[in-house]
């Protein structure tokens, strides 16, 4: 019997999912039975649900047969407030092309702060030319909070462009060409150093509001923030004090304590703050096609899943 798969995603992508999803499966020659309706099959009969908290499921209770929750989504928060069952593996998504998404977003960033590309862009003849040089990457020292799937890659990605990384973790890592760190007191250190910071943590008990005033105040004079991740990792009172007083240069965010970002948020209309709508990395339904299937491939092999949520960390 074809195991059951039911795509419970939002509506608007079945058609892409059915389509990669169907092709992936061939391709590995994985037989499966796909439901792209999760309204139209008994969910007492389904194996894998491929799931997006903003989808057509908010509740789990009748799914009693399945073996896997395949989350569309690298951060699984959202999913852990619907109180997916304990005892079925819930699998963060991890694949190409929202890993190499999010080091272009990040590249692109740090570039702009780097060479203060904001500085010498001018809509109206200038007088004098700059003489002001931006240093070499070599002497630019990149922070990177969070060292998992998306900031690993990010962070071998601007070691290789030449900047100096230094990346934070919870457990120790090698990657070649970063400083990897980890454990409380390295978190300090690497926040006092870095020039430019970039946070790729999940959002968890042990990660809200992580960086705080305290922290904030310990940052470089003249630094740049760059939260792809989540925004309640973030004080954003004291972020905004800290860029009032100048004494940040600039944050750049991706994402933010309430989505989309209210109008009269102070955020808007800051002269050192960007905003983009939450748009630094998105799953793609090919690559993800090709990783779902190969999650479950590697499931009825008998192998344990690969990226599955530990409930007790949180992430
Ligand atoms: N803005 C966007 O478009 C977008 C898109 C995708 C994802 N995201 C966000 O990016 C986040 C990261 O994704 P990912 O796939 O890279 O996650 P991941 O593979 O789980 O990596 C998380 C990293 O954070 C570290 N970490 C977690 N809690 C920590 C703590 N308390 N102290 C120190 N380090 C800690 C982990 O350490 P260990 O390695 O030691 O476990 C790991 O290195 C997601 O959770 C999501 O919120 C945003």
């Amino acid at each position: 019997m074809p195991h059951i798969v039911v795509f419970a995603g939002q509506a608007g992508q079945r058609n892409a999912y059915r389509q990669h999803l169907s092709a992936a499966a061939a391709a590995a020659g994985l037989e499966i039975t796909l439901h792209m309706d999760p309204e139209t099959v008994d969910p007492g009969t389904v194996d894998y649900l491929v799931f997006a908290a903003n989808g057509p499921v908010q509740d789990f209770t009748r799914y009693t047969k399945l073996s896997g929750i395949l989350n569309l989504w690298a951060g699984i928060e959202a999913v852990l407030e619907l109180g997916p069952p304990m005892d079925v593996p819930l699998v963060r998504m991890v694949e190409d092309g929202l890993t190499l998404g999010m080091i272009d977003y990040v590249a692109g960033h740090v570039l702009r702060h780097h060479l203060d590309v904001d500085r010498y862009i001018h809509t109206s003849p200038i007088a004098e030319w700059e003489v002001d040089y931006p240093p070499l990457a070599r002497d630019r020292t990149v922070g990177i909070l969070g060292l998992g799937a998306l900031g690993g890659a990010c962070a071998a990605h601007l070691a290789a462009h030449g900047f100096r990384v230094i990346g934070w973790s919870r457990s120790p890592k090698e990657i070649p060409g970063v400083e990897c760190r980890s454990g409380a007191e390295a978190l300090d250190e690497t926040i006092a150093e870095a020039e430019i910071l970039v946070l790729l943590l999940p959002l968890t008990d042990q990660t809200h509001r992580i960086l705080n005033a305290r922290r904030i105040a310990q940052m470089p004079r003249d630094a740049c923030l760059i939260n792809a991740a989540r925004g309640p990792l973030v004080d954003h009172r004291a972020l905004l004090e800290a860029l009032n007083a100048a004494l940040l240069r600039h944050a750049t965010m991706d994402v933010c304590d309430v989505e989309p970002l209210p109008p009269e948020d102070p955020y808007w209309a800051h002269p050192r703050v960007t905003i983009t709508p939450h748009i630094a990395s998105v799953t793609r339904p090919e690559t993800a096609s090709e990783a779902i299937i190969a999650q479950i491939a590697r499931h009825r092999r008998g192998e344990p899943f690969l990226h599955v949520v530990d409930r007790a960390r949180g992430y």
